[in-house]
């Protein structure tokens, strides 16, 4: 479990900003078209609807040019672009490169796959970045999963949408706002959740969800005991937005009440790389943090990866 240094040069975010697919569609608009329901998808879920459509870099174009005007930061001041997503909108060059034009940044760009996960991987080698000397970083998760979902298919339309999340980190003097964190990975899974090159989703959805909430309170559990603090000390905890009951039973194991959870899956469904982000900042209007509070993320996803991180809020 690695240990931050004392030494560290840390970070802070100083702006963030969301977006979410152009088109809303309800759980009733999906029974028109496949045989489901709107009262099956709430309770199995708590998915009420969800947004689609945009491409991966429109959507990450949005995201990214908010958080930069809310930084109040000349965008030639940022050192490198992080974007996290599993559905980059051509195989090369990276989905990055064009977000970068775009946003009329002048620096280093790359994409991250890491599934659901990949927000919090993009987001920790952010802080890796800023350990070395970068001074701003651009971090982006965005996923537009509607354009890899059957849309006959049941077992995987009701779950997955689109949606981007991005934020500036800055460095900071001292340590920062990083306390601890945890990547993980589990190839053997592979099969239980994958998407072939040009093919659709495909899952074994009762396995991914015995799987995701172990390796949920596994990663929390690390990251919290490299950052030294319990779960009760917790003030907010935003965990990837799969499916209420996963979230429910993983922060029960962790011992954290639901008041303490930032839940968007009800509006958003489950959006990948940009589902922590969208929880995090884009909870319609709210930071669900304020300054001093202790914020667990943790993700998981296909791969199976799993990524958590706990961060002292310091965004003032
Ligand atoms: N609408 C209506 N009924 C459905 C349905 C749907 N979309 N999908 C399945 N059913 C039916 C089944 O046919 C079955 O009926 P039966 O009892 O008459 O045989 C019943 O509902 C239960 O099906 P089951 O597959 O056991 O449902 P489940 O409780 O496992 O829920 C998921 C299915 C996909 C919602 C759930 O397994 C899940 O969320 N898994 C995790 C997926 C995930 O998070 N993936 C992304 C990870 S990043």
């Amino acid at each position: 479990m690695p240990q931050i240094p004392d030494n560290v040069r840390g970070a802070r975010f100083i702006g963030w900003g969301t977006s979410l697919g152009h088109t809303t569609v309800t759980n009733d608009d999906l029974s028109k078209t496949m045989d489901t329901n709107d009262e099956w998808i709430r309770e199995r879920t708590g998915i009420h609807r969800r947004h689609i459509g945009g491409s991966t870099a429109e959507m990450s174009i949005a995201s990214g040019r908010a958080a930069i005007e809310m930084a109040g930061i000349d965008p030639l001041t940022i050192d490198a672009l992080v974007l996290a997503t599993t559905t980059p909108d051509r195989t090369v060059p990276a989905t990055s490169a064009t977000v970068q034009h775009a946003l009329g940044l002048r620096c280093g760009a790359f994409d991250v796959n890491a599934a659901c996960s990949g927000f919090v991987y993009a987001m920790i080698t952010a802080h890796g970045l800023i350990a070395m000397g970068s001074q701003r970083i651009l971090v982006i998760g965005t996923d537009s999963l509607s354009r890899i979902v059957d849309w006959t298919d049941r077992n995987t339309a009701i779950l997955f949408a689109d949606g981007s999340g991005a934020a500036v980190l800055e460095r900071t003097t001292g340590h920062g706002q990083m306390l601890g964190w945890d990547l993980d990975a589990d190839g053997s899974a592979e099969e239980i959740l994958y998407s072939e090159v040009g093919g659709f989703v495909h899952m074994d959805g009762k396995e991914v969800f015995r799987r995701a909430v172990r390796i949920m309170v596994d990663s929390a559990q690390k990251s919290m005991a490299a950052a030294g603090v319990t779960a009760d000390q917790l003030n907010v905890v935003v965990p990837h937005q799969a499916n209420i009951r996963i979230i429910t039973s993983a922060c029960d194991k962790l011992g954290v009440p639901m008041e303490k959870v930032a839940v968007v899956v009800h509006e958003t469904g489950n959006t990948s790389s940009a589902s922590i982000p969208l929880a995090l900042f884009g909870d319609f209007g709210q930071v669900r943090a304020k300054d001093g509070d202790l914020v667990l993320m943790v993700g998981f996803g296909a791969g199976m990866t799993a990524a958590s991180a706990v961060v002292r809020w310091n965004a003032q």
